[in-house]
This record gives structure tokens, C-alpha cells and sequence, in this order.
């Protein structure tokens, strides 16, 4: 378990936000499991996983690769997020089934080598000190085309691999969205012409953005109804409360109703839940009890950790975004009633909505789960914007408040 120092003392953490997680780290997600699982296996299969951002999409993905290769499948998970060309996705896959498959990967890894003409060649990884295959750093530079050409060359070459072997290779692209950012449309039809003919691999293409991934999916793009589509929800919550609380009981403290406070007050991304409930411990000093008030504490602690970094973020929004972003906090009433309009002086109606727009756009702001409203992305940057943004306005809000709460989210009562 991670360590924390808490005055002077150790404190065993079972909580942990940093990457991914796995062992007794994660908890959950079976079905999601078992379904990734049978993609992988299954030959020419392609699924797209999307959710919102912090669920949880890449442990998940990454155990479901790991469960596949620790009896006797091959998968691998490679991670696009940082991805800036086509040369950078095709070192991501090779050093990525150098990663997922370890040791089983040396025979691969001669013959995938030997297919891709002498190009690669294996570094050690400076972190684990592993053998990691990669392209040479000059085709960074190739022009697109050529780049697109490389990439068509490592997934051919694992398919006619996998033939030659009598197997199937999973793969997960994760973050593949990223690929909209330098290789545009044609980068899409590109990807679909490859992968279309691939019988012997099957695909898992996973991605947070979801207006990016829900462009790349209508009507006339690349992957209109190429792909099985899979919506990563979140965990239920009752699942989630009791989860935290047994993992507060199992540092000796006393979760007096924690689990339940941590999953109100941060909402449903599971990363978000955790990293309150983790402060909750760093905070304790063994006192025992986690109750309502504690928590409360521990999630005003975050924001308060993350001043700096939302301060910096708040001075780049316009006037009018910062407005709409005021009254997503204050108001439990939507953007575009007169009362809202007023108090938060938004303007007419289509102005609240062309600024709301932008911030779904890039990720502040999401929809309800009904689609007829908004609420922020970060329950800790909703929390900021009623402790300091708020009063500019004169409007005193506790930082707990929850605008958009309803009545199956009641606050439990503070004991
Ligand atoms: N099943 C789980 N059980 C417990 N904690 C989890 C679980 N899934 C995710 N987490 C928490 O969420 C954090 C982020 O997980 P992960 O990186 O897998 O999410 P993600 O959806 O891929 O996020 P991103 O949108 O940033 O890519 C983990 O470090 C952990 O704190
Ligand atoms: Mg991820």
C-alpha cells in the first residue's frame, strides 16, 4: 500500500489517483472485464469504449489486456494521449505489446522486427530498465504520407504475424481520438483501410473526448457503424460508498457514512471519488472517525491544493464564460431562464448557450445525463468557482453546495 506521512507518522493510503490501478487498488467493473476480455479474443472484432473523463477506462482496459496474456492470449494497450504524429502511434504499439506481453513477447518481437526491415531498434525503458522496440527518431520527420505508410506497415505486419502464428492479437488504442489532432479526416478513412481487412487482429479503440468521438462516428465519417460501441458509466454508487468505507476500515479508521459523503460531494467520476477519500486519510492522523464533516473538509482541501492551477485557468475565460461558469455553480435552474439570465447577467438567451457551447467544447462544462442542463467537469473546479467566484457577485454559497442536486442526491445529514 502507499505510504503517506501525516505528522511525523506513517499512514498506510488504500487509496490511490496517480495512473492506473489495479489489485486491491480497483474495485469493480466485472462485466466491463469479461466484455473487453471477449473482444480481444474474438478475431476481427472492433469496439469502441467512450465515457467521460476519470472512470476508470484505461485500469480497466489494461487489466482486461493483462487478464488476456496471463492465460495464454495476446493483447497489448497502447496509449495515444501525448501521440503528436503518426510516427509517435506506431512507437506507442511497439513498445506497447513490449510492455503488456513482457516476456512472451521475445519471439514476437524477433519476427515483427525482421518484418519491419531494420528499422527499429530496442531501447532500454529508463524507468524499468525493459528492452523497448521504437522506429528511429528520423521518420518523426518523414512527410504524412510516408509516416501513414509505416503505421499501415506495423498493423499489417502484426496481422499477417498473428496468420503466420495461427493467433489472434488484441489491441487497444487508447486515447485514439488524438489521432483528429494532426492527421485530420483523411487520417480516419486512412486508420478504417487498414484495419477493415485485419482478421487476425481484433481492435478496442478507446477515447475521453466524447463530442471529438461522436463527430468521428457520424453519418459520412470514417467510422460510421464500423465499430460496436460500449459506454464506460460509472461505477453504481452504492458500490462505490461501500468500497470506500471497507478500504477506511481496513486502516483502522471509522467511516461514519464517508463512503457515501465522498461519492455526493465528488460526483460520479471514480477518479474524483477516490482522491477524496485519499485526502480523508491524509488528513485523519489516526483519529478514527470519517464523518460527514471530515470529508467535507478534505474536498475543500483539494480545492484549495488546486488554487494555482484554476486561478491561472478562471483568467483565461471571457467575461461571459466566467458568467455562465457562476451561474452553473449558483443557479440549480438552467442558463436560459429569465431569472438565471438576470442574476447572472448572461445576456439573451442564445448568449448563455454560444458561451456554454464553448465550454463543452473544451471540456469545462458537461450535460446532465438528461441532456437539459450543464454541470462542471471537475466537482473541484465547481467547488472554486462558488468559494471565489461567487462572492464578485455577492453570493455566499458553502463550497459543498451542489446546484444541480436533486432529491436522490440529498446531502446526508452533517453529524
Ligand atoms: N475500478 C476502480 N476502482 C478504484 N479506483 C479506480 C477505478 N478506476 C479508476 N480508479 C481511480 O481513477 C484513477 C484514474 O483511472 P484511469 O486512468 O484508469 O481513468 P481514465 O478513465 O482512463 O482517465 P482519463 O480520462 O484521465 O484517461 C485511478 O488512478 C484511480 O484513482
Ligand atoms: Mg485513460
Amino acid at each position: 500500500m502507499a505510504q503517506t506521512r501525516i505528522s511525523g507518522k506513517s499512514l498506510q493510503n488504500p487509496f490511490r489517483i496517480h495512473g492506473t490501478v489495479g489489485g486491491e487498488y480497483f474495485t469493480d467493473r466485472k462485466d466491463e472485464l469479461a466484455k473487453f476480455r471477449a473482444i480481444l479474443e474474438e478475431p476481427a472484432a472492433k469496439m469502441l469504449v467512450y465515457g467521460h473523463r476519470r472512470m476508470g477506462k484505461s485500469s480497466t482496459l489494461e487489466l482486461a489486456v493483462s487478464s488476456v496474456n496471463r492465460t495464454g492470449g495476446h493483447a497489448l494497450l497502447a496509449d495515444l494521449s501525448t501521440a503528436s504524429t503518426f510516427a509517435d502511434i506506431s512507437n506507442r504499439i511497439l513498445s506497447g505489446a513490449a510492455r503488456s506481453m513482457g516476456k512472451r513477447w521475445g519471439d514476437l518481437i524477433s519476427d515483427w522486427v525482421k518484418m519491419l526491415q531494420g528499422s527499429v531498434s530496442l531501447k532500454p525503458d529508463p524507468l524499468t530498465g525493459a528492452l523497448l522496440p521504437s522506429f528511429d527518431v528520423s521518420i518523426r520527420t518523414d512527410t504524412l504520407e510516408r509516416q501513414r505508410e509505416t503505421l499501415t506497415t506495423v498493423l499489417d505486419s502484426l496481422n499477417s504475424l498473428a496468420k503466420k502464428k495461427k493467433m489472434n492479437v488484441g489491441l487497444v488504442l487508447d486515447e485514439f481520438q488524438e489521432i483528429t489532432r494532426f492527421g485530420s479526416e483523411s487520417a480516419e478513412w486512412h486508420l478504417r483501410g487498414v484495419i477493415q481487412s485485419h482478421q487476425n487482429v481484433s481492435y478496442i479503440f478507446a477515447g475521453s473526448k466524447e463530442h471529438i468521438i461522436r463527430a468521428m462516428l457520424e453519418k459520412g465519417r470514417a467510422f460510421y457503424r464500423m465499430l460496436d460501441e460500449y459506454h464506460f458509466a460509472p461505477i453504481e454508487r452504492q458500490h462505490m460508498a461501500a468500497w470506500i468505507d471497507e478500504r477506511l476500515a481496513s486502516v483502522s479508521l471509522k467511516p461514519q457514512g464517508a463512503g457515501e459523503s465522498c461519492v455526493r460531494l465528488a460526483g460520479p467520476r471514480t477518479r474524483d471519488i477516490v482522491q477524496v477519500a485519499r485526502k480523508c486519510v491524509d488528513r485523519s492522523e489516526n483519529r478514527g472517525a470519517i464523518a460527514y464533516n471530515e470529508v467535507a473538509a478534505a474536498y475543500v482541501e483539494i480545492i484549495d491544493d488546486m488554487d494555482d492551477s484554476i486561478r491561472t485557468w478562471w483568467n483565461t475565460m471571457t467575461g461571459q464564460q466566467q458568467n455562465v461558469l457562476r451561474a452553473v455553480a449558483g443557479s440549480g435552474t438552467g442558463l436560459t431562464t429569465r431569472d438565471t439570465r438576470r442574476r447572472f447577467s448572461l445576456g439573451g438567451s442564445g448568449t448563455p448557450t454560444n458561451a456554454a457551447s464553448s465550454l463543452l467544447k473544451d471540456g469545462h462544462l458537461v450535460r446532465t445525463d438528461n441532456g437539459s442542463g450543464y454541470v462542471f467537469d471537475s466537482p473541484f473546479v465547481r467547488g472554486w468557482v462558488i468559494t471565489h467566484a461567487l462572492p464578485d457577485m455577492g453570493l455566499a454559497l458553502l463550497p459543498t453546495h451542489i446546484a444541480s442536486e436533486t432529491s436522490e442526491y440529498q446531502s446526508p445529514k452533517a453529524k
